[in-house]
């Protein structure tokens, strides 16, 4: 059987200028090339929160969309101004989205405090983990499945001074997701990629990397700030070797990538026009 690819998107902030805007043209541009199989975009699609912003997001990524290639979950800056949740994700917290090979379980890990600038922390209690648990235990026995959240669930280091002087102060808003570990727990042997947003440097981590099925931890990175995108190769459930990654626009335009916990090394899959 083919190798499908899953590519992973996360912190577009449409609306914070015209460079963005031009930056996930580009993106979408380069996926759309390679004739991508299937694309999630983990949060902070909107930097403003504002309901134009998500109908440029929904213009640009229009030909992914159209085809059922594209899946998403709501960051803190899409709770802003309109609140986007429900646009984003719906009704539920947890939810199912199922493509060709793939199991996909959207968690939103906003809450109504993100509905303030400064408040942009994630939240996940102990009855989010059993839906996503539950969830992840009615994937198909060849699907790959992956967790999509937009906060992190492990500890990460600070973005920008800000954040470091939140976390002296003992404020919560650059901490992980609580219950992060526990969710991982919950996961092992059965989940094969958490793939998650919110600190815009890309950051990589294996656990449980003596199972059979090791559970792959991937924060995408601002990828609008990245000019990149990470991709897996999957069949029969399974990615295949390591992640590479897709360059939207030349290497002396991209931020760096800062070199994660065991990650692996990076690749330029080059679009095909
Ligand atoms: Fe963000
Ligand atoms: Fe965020």
């Amino acid at each position: 059987m083919k190798a499908r690819t899953l590519f992973h998107v996360s912190d577009l902030h449409l609306g914070k200028n015209l460079e963005t805007e031009r930056r996930a043209i580009a993106i979408r541009d380069a996926l759309v090339a390679v004739d991508a199989d299937h694309v999630v975009v983990t949060g902070d699609l909107t930097h403003r929160g504002r309901s134009r912003e998500l109908a440029l997001f929904r213009r640009i990524f229009a030909p992914l969309a159209e085809r059922d290639r594209l899946t998403i979950v709501p960051g803190n800056h899409d709770r802003l101004g309109d609140d986007l949740r429900e646009a984003i994700q719906g009704e539920a917290r947890v939810a199912i989205t199922r493509a060709p090979g793939l199991h996909l379980v959207r968690f939103d890990s906003t809450g109504p405090h993100n509905r303030a600038w400064l408040s942009g922390h994630g939240v996940m209690t102990e009855e989010d983990v059993a839906s996503i648990s539950a969830a992840v235990d009615l994937a198909a026995a060849e699907a790959l499945v992956a967790v999509l959240l937009h906060h992190h669930i492990l500890p990460l280091p600070a973005d920008h001074p800000a954040e470091r002087l939140a976390s002296w102060l003992g404020w919560p808003y650059a901490d992980e997701l609580e219950r992060g570990g526990d969710l991982l727990g919950a996961l092992r042997g059965r989940c094969d990629l958490v793939l998650h947003g919110h600190r815009h440097a890309s950051q990589a981590g294996t656990f449980f990397g003596y199972d059979p099925r090791p559970v792959l931890v991937f924060n995408a990175g601002s990828s609008t700030d990245l000019g990149r995108v990470r991709v897996f190769a999957h069949t029969r459930g399974r990615v295949i070797g390591a992640p590479a990654w897709l360059a939207a626009w030349p290497e002396e335009r991209r931020s760096p990538v800062r070199p994660g916990v065991a990650s692996r090394p990076a690749m330029d899959l080059t679009p095909t026009t």
